[in-house]
């Protein structure tokens, strides 16, 4: 697995000799060689409606799987009547819903313009960082970037000509990645522990029905597998994670939970936490509140920085054996019928 850390560059333009892009590219080849920037398309992208959030077009989930799985996004745009292009705003649309489940929530940002006029496409830069504090992604403040008279840096190949300009970028580069670090937790990357915080987060979401929290931390592609504590399988990042929406859906608003880790431990990409999870949760139905047991596994795998959840394996907790009082031994069924109620979770 890749040490880099994946950077999406996100074009404003269209346009086949766009000026934009040219810049987006030279800033991908200045990069500091701890990033792995690769442009992500938009011009793909149907026009957000918010009716086919249930039943999203490829495109809009390709481009979201792609920002997902990049560690930061780098806008580079150009200006349209003092603010950005209407696909550039599509696609941060697009990445944003459905509502409480955005790619985009907590993502660092970066910001460049490019115009062949003067003024450097100011509007379009901060028209951008102006969606940023609704979407909760920091943005990189400075060194800021207004890449004025675009058509006279570049020779007849599209190469810049401009060593300044040339340096400049660089520097851009060389800061959005240092920044990028220092956002996501000083240069070291997450550690396990401060991981499983989130995880017990997303645990609490999830029990008051809002799944959001934990697509946040899955793998969404790839191998992935869950064990649910009422039998069978899921398999497949996609499988796995319709599983879980499903099954948060299932539960009302008030559920608690808590994680009782037994082992923890991680080695470089992989890492695992054991134990019991218990809950008391409302379903959705309205019906009485229900208390289970779960023994619980959970694989996790730190994919382009980030630790995500690649497994699952959760069972009703069976109730001890016991002895009767003539001293052979009997054992009791595993599940109530509470458990088998709930047994979803
Ligand atoms: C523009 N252009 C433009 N330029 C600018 O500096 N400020 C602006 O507000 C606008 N407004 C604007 C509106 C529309 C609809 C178009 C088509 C163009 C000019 C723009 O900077 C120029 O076309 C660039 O070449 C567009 O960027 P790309 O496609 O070269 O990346």
């Amino acid at each position: 697995m890749s040490d880099k850390t994946l950077v999406s560059v996100v074009i404003g333009s269209l346009r086949k000799d766009s000026f934009s892009r040219k810049v987006a590219q030279a800033l991908i080849a200045e990069a500091p060689a701890s990033l792995e920037c690769r442009v992500v398309e938009i011009g793909d992208l149907p026009m957000y409606n918010q009716d086919l959030d249930d039943r999203p077009p490829e495109q809009w989930t390709r481009f979201r799987d792609a920002i997902r799985s990049s560690r930061a996004v780098l806008f580079v745009t150009p200006e349209y009547n003092r603010s950005i292009p209407g696909c550039l705003k599509n696609a941060v649309d697009v990445a944003s819903r459905p509502y409480g489940k955005s790619v985009l929530d907590g993502r660092p940002a970066g910001v460049v313009s490019v115009t062949p006029h003067k003024l450097g496409a100011f509007g379009a830069n901060h028209a951008i960082r102006q969606t940023f504090v609704f979407l909760n992604m920091p943005v990189m403040q400075q060194p800021e970037a207004y890449i004025s008279n675009a058509g006279e840096l570049f020779d007849q190949k599209g190469q810049l000509e401009s060593n300044e300009t040339r340096q400049f970028l660089e520097q851009f580069m060389a800061a959005f990645g240092k920044w990028i670090a220092q956002v996501s937790g000083g240069s070291e990357m997450e550690t396990f522990d401060s991981f499983m915080r989130k995880r017990t987060e997303a645990a609490r979401a999830y029990v008051n029905g809002d799944a959001g929290p934990l697509d946040r931390i899955v793998a969404h592609n790839g191998a992935a597998s869950f064990f649910p504590p009422n039998g069978g399988s899921e398999r497949g990042a996609k499988e796995v994670n319709a599983r879980y929406d499903r099954d948060a859906r299932s539960f009302g608003k008030g559920g608690e939970t808590q994680l009782e880790v037994l082992q923890s431990a991680s080695a470089g990409d992989v890492g695992f936490w054991t134990g019991f999870q218990s809950a008391r949760v409302k379903m959705g139905d309205g019906s009485q509140p229900v208390t289970m047991k779960l023994r619980v596994t959970e694989l996790f795998r730190r994919i382009d920085g980030d630790w995500k959840m690649v497994h699952r394996h959760a069972d009703p907790m069976a109730e001890p054996v016991k002895r009767d009082d003539s001293g052979l031994r009997s054992e009791r069924q595993p599940q109530s019928g509470a458990q088998r109620q709930s047994s979803q979770h």
